[in-house]
């Protein structure tokens, strides 16, 4: 039986450079979780493991699941043909079964934030989301989970609460949910309201996988989950909660991206979260029937259907507000003017972009203008290497 079929106990979020590390915990590491992303972008892979020694590696020591980031599922668009079949390729090349991407969107129009925007909590994304986590089930030939992220503002005015819209999604469609639970913990501090109320709500069954990651508290008050410190101490009872809610969870991975070391610190997080998963769970994998993949009949997203319209004027309308410098000004001009541009006719979603909170958009478009310069410097750095790599093979005198 293929290992990565459904792994299950804790694991850790896989980064190449604690490869030995991780290796070495094996006892205790039960599963690693591979973010796709980091071998299907051409700049990541260059700087990670660019032939796939470790992965490799890591892939016959592990059992392991996938993790994708750039889908956008909440965005009114046309879906990305590259990133679907970069990301098939990949769960079938290595033989991966279980595979979670993001409940957000974040990618309007080719422009991609990379941070997460929250989906405006409404019936309409509701049937959008249904439509195309359907094109992508189909695309990858299998069921997968949606994580719930955290946001810096909701849309203002949404008719359901952030549990009601997770719930309703589980109705609509056969996802799982990856709960994260630093995310709930987050989103409860920052968006005043109590995560034991939202467990409450949310359809606990249908929570395949957990996340847990560190963060800490800014300045002004909010809290960030940084994946670079310890889970935070207000975080386990929750995690003790959800786990003991949630009768087919899985596995839980332990997300830390940056200050992997002392590695101890790591190890500390991973046995505090085998201590309270296994306190509830089974310590021998359950079984579970083996996984089966049926067409359903829904039909394919529209993006320029009329009833999505106002969704997807809105979402172009806040990442132009974020990501294009003159359309801010108009927009700070003459807003019911400016947002004509985007197709912005129908009255509620006009009110949602006026009332998003001008100061949180505000550091959007800081960061946007900041990763800009960024990506610039990786793409012409990633090219420097190209050539470098070209003229080595060539040797002296090789034109
Ligand atoms: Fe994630
Ligand atoms: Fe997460």
């Amino acid at each position: 039986m293929n290992q990565h079929e459904h792994p299950y106990g804790i694991g850790l979020a896989y980064r190449f450079n604690v490869h030995a590390e991780a290796v070495a915990h094996r006892s205790e590491i039960d599963l690693l979780e591979i973010s796709t992303e980091d071998y299907i972008v051409r700049e990541r892979r260059t700087y990670s493991d660019p032939n796939e020694r470790l992965l490799k590696d890591a892939l016959g020591t592990f059992p392991c699941v996938a993790h994708g980031l750039s889908l956008s599922i909440g965005t009114v668009g046309e879906l990305n043909e590259t990133y679907l079949n970069a990301t098939n390729r990949f769960l079938e090349e290595h033989g991966l079964n279980v595979f979670s991407e993001h409940l957000a969107f974040h990618s309007v129009d080719g422009n991609d934030l990379t941070m997460f925007l929250a989906i405006p909590f409404e019936e309409v994304a509701v049937q959008w989301v249904k439509e195309n986590y359907y094109a992508v089930r189909r695309r990858l030939g299998r069921p997968f989970a949606l994580e719930n992220v955290t946001y810096s503002f909701p849309a203002p005015h949404s008719s359901l609460s952030e549990a009601d819209f997770l719930r309703r999604i589980c109705e609509e469609t056969d996802c799982t949910l990856l709960l994260d639970v630093t995310n709930v913990f987050n989103n409860s501090r920052n968006h005043g309201y109590d995560p034991i109320e939202f467990f409450d709500k949310l359809p606990m069954d249908r929570v395949s996988q957990m996340h847990l990651a560190g963060g800490h508290q800014l300045p002004d008050g909010r809290w960030e989950d940084s994946h670079s410190a310890p889970v935070m101490e207000e975080v386990w009872p929750l995690f003790d909660e959800a786990v003991k809610r949630s009768a087919n969870v899985r596995n839980v991975i332990l997300e830390r991206d940056s200050k992997l070391r002392p590695f101890a610190s790591v190890m500390q997080d991973i046995r505090k979260a085998r201590e309270i998963f296994y306190s509830h769970r089974p310590t021998v994998a359950p079984d579970v029937p083996a996984p089966g993949y049926s067409e359903v009949d829904v039909a394919g997203p529209d993006p320029l259907h009329p009833e999505f319209s106002g969704l997807r004027s809105f979402q172009r309308t806040l990442m132009g507000r974020i990501s294009d410098p003159s359309f801010r000004e108009e927009f700070l001009a003459n807003a019911p003017e400016a947002v004509k541009k985007f197709g912005l006719t129908d009255p509620a979603w006009f009110q949602r972009i006026v009332d998003c909170d001008g100061r949180l958009v505000h550091e959007f478009e800081e960061a946007w203008d900041y990763f800009q310069k960024e990506d610039r410097e990786v793409a012409d750095d990633y090219e420097k290497r190209e050539w470098a790599a070209w003229a080595d093979q060539l040797g002296p005198g090789g034109w």
